[in-house]
């Protein structure tokens, strides 16, 4: 698995900004939005593109555009949410499909209590989003269920990450075409696994506590 972690003075500004706790959750939603397009640059480098040809009010030239089938988007809920409006302005002829998936905060263990996504992922480019890798046990089940139904490539484009996170997401790949983007790798986790320095419960700052 390919891992590259942006770096970028923007984005780091743009890190610190929202993790810190005073940051009010429109602040947050909007710096996800756009801390998800500055990484969707890195995240869609190899995105497959076919040749055309094209007039300018001046001359014939060759450029490119996206190709078919088009890319699938698949935000994992809740918290992967805040970033699906950043990678559709990238991509904006994806599709999107959707995983829910609730950590149990004693086992650690991920819980899927929603899935839409085509039955055929044959050939299909995926753009996994989640702000949050921390044991990468949502993640993993994230990316396997997309291998299990046919994906040849896979993505994963998170906000912060850890080593123990890479790490599980690397085992479950294998050497399965892999590449994981990350806006930071932080310290590591605390004893409630949550992500040290991190930016506390993602889902919690975009949406409130439910
Ligand atoms: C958070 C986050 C990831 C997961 C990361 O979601 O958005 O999906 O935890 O933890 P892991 O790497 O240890 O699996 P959460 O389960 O809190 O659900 P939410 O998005 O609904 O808040
Ligand atoms: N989920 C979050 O939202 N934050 C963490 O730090 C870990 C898991």
């Amino acid at each position: 698995m390919r891992v590259v972690i942006a770096d970028h003075p923007l984005i780091t500004h743009k890190l610190t900004v929202l993790r810190d706790k005073h940051t009010p959750p429109p602040t947050f939603r909007l710096l996800v939005e756009e801390l998800m397009m500055l990484l969707g640059y890195e995240a869609t480098r190899d995105v497959r593109v076919e040749a055309v040809q094209i007039e300018t009010p001046v001359a014939p030239t060759a450029g490119v555009r996206l190709s078919q089938p088009a890319p699938l988007i698949v935000p994992i809920l809740r918290a992967g949410l805040g970033m699906l409006d950043g990678m559709v302005k990238m991509l904006p002829t994806a599709e999107v499909g959707f995983l829910g998936m609730k950590r149990d905060e004693q086992t650690l263990q991920p819980e899927t209590y929603a899935e839409r996504l085509p039955d055929d992922l044959s050939g299909r480019q995926c753009f996994v989003l989640d702000p949050m890798l921390a044991t990468g046990g949502s993640l993993a089940a994230a990316v396997e269920f997309l291998f299990a139904r046919g994906a040849e490539e896979v993505t994963a484009v998170c906000i912060l990450g850890t080593p123990e996170g890479i790490s599980a997401l690397r085992d479950q790949v294998g050497d399965r075409s892999a590449t994981l983007v990350l806006g930071a790798l932080d310290q590591g986790l605390d004893e409630h696994a949550y992500i040290v320095p991190g930016l506390g419960d993602a889902g919690d700052r975009l949406y409130g506590t439910v």
